[in-house]
């Protein structure tokens, strides 16, 4: 499709690679994105841990790379005492483009809410980053029919009372939690199905333009054998993707996948 909006295709390390890791990972990723120019209309960002985001950052900067560097999650203070935590204000400092929250790992094993999560988005765009705003629904959701309407209601958490240009600029990842690192991969008709309804729902609370103009990613056990379908999907805008991402050559191979 000649119209549609950027495509973002995001690795998320989780709590993978060290920074000697981390570094060798970038490396062979380097090569491999310098061997031919990223198909037109693909952006790619790279979430490593917090460990590595500097290791990350030069080795990106100094080669040239067309690769954003993103986080995995941030605290919604600029500062304090919040031990363990890192800040937007703090990743921006590092170039940080995008920044993941509310994903569904932090929301089970952290306990984060989508008040949580608000206020995260908050920080984010204050420091002037993109957020990544996960949200997608359990298994018991989907079969009891209430997917689209949890999924709504994560977005209008994140989203209501923001401006229609501010919601244009953020990225919204539908990760089904069924789907996440087991294999399951949503069919193409249902991720199109739900990222279309997250369309909606932008639209609803923020107007047509911002509709149009935000990109939402499906997660999910993405592969090389599914992206390009995925990607294909008219409200498909770009894919999050997990354990494929620790493999350049397949990660590449889904950030070239044809639509
Ligand atoms: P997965 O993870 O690709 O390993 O399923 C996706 C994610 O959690 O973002």
């Amino acid at each position: 499709m000649t119209d549609k909006r950027t495509a973002l295709v995001s690795g998320n390390w989780k709590m993978h690679e060290n920074h000697f890791e981390a570094l060798k990972l970038v490396q062979e990723l380097a090569a491999l994105v310098r061997a031919a120019a990223l198909p037109e209309g693909r952006e790619v960002s790279i979430h490593p841990p917090f460990t590595s985001i500097r290791t990350v950052q030069t080795a990106v900067e100094t080669d040239h790379l067309p690769i954003a560097l993103g986080a995995q999650n941030c605290h919604h203070e600029d500062r304090g005492a919040f031990t363990g935590e890192v800040s937007a204000e703090m990743l921006a400092k590092l170039n940080v483009a995008y920044v993941i929250t509310g994903h569904s790992e932090r929301r089970t094993h952290c306990g984060e809410t989508d008040v949580d999560v608000r206020r995260k988005v908050d920080a984010i765009l204050a420091h002037g980053m993109h957020p990544v705003i996960c949200v997608g629904e359990t298994l018991d959701e989907r079969v009891a029919g209430d997917a689209a309407h949890r999924v709504r209601e994560q977005v209008s958490a994140a989203l209501s009372g923001r401006s229609g240009e501010v919601v244009g600029g953020v990225v919204v990842a539908y990760e089904p939690i069924w789907a996440i690192g087991t294999g399951e991969t949503a069919s193409v008709d249902d991720a199109e199905q739900m990222c279309a309804t997250i369309r909606e729902e932008v639209g609803r609370l923020a107007g047509a333009g911002a509709a149009a103009a935000v990109r939402v990613q499906y997660g999910g056990s993405v592969t090389p054998e599914s992206a390009g379908a995925l990607l294909a999907a008219p409200n498909v805008d770009g894919l999050l993707v997990g354990g494929a991402s620790l493999d350049a050559e397949r990660f590449v191979a889904i950030v070239r996948a044809r639509a």
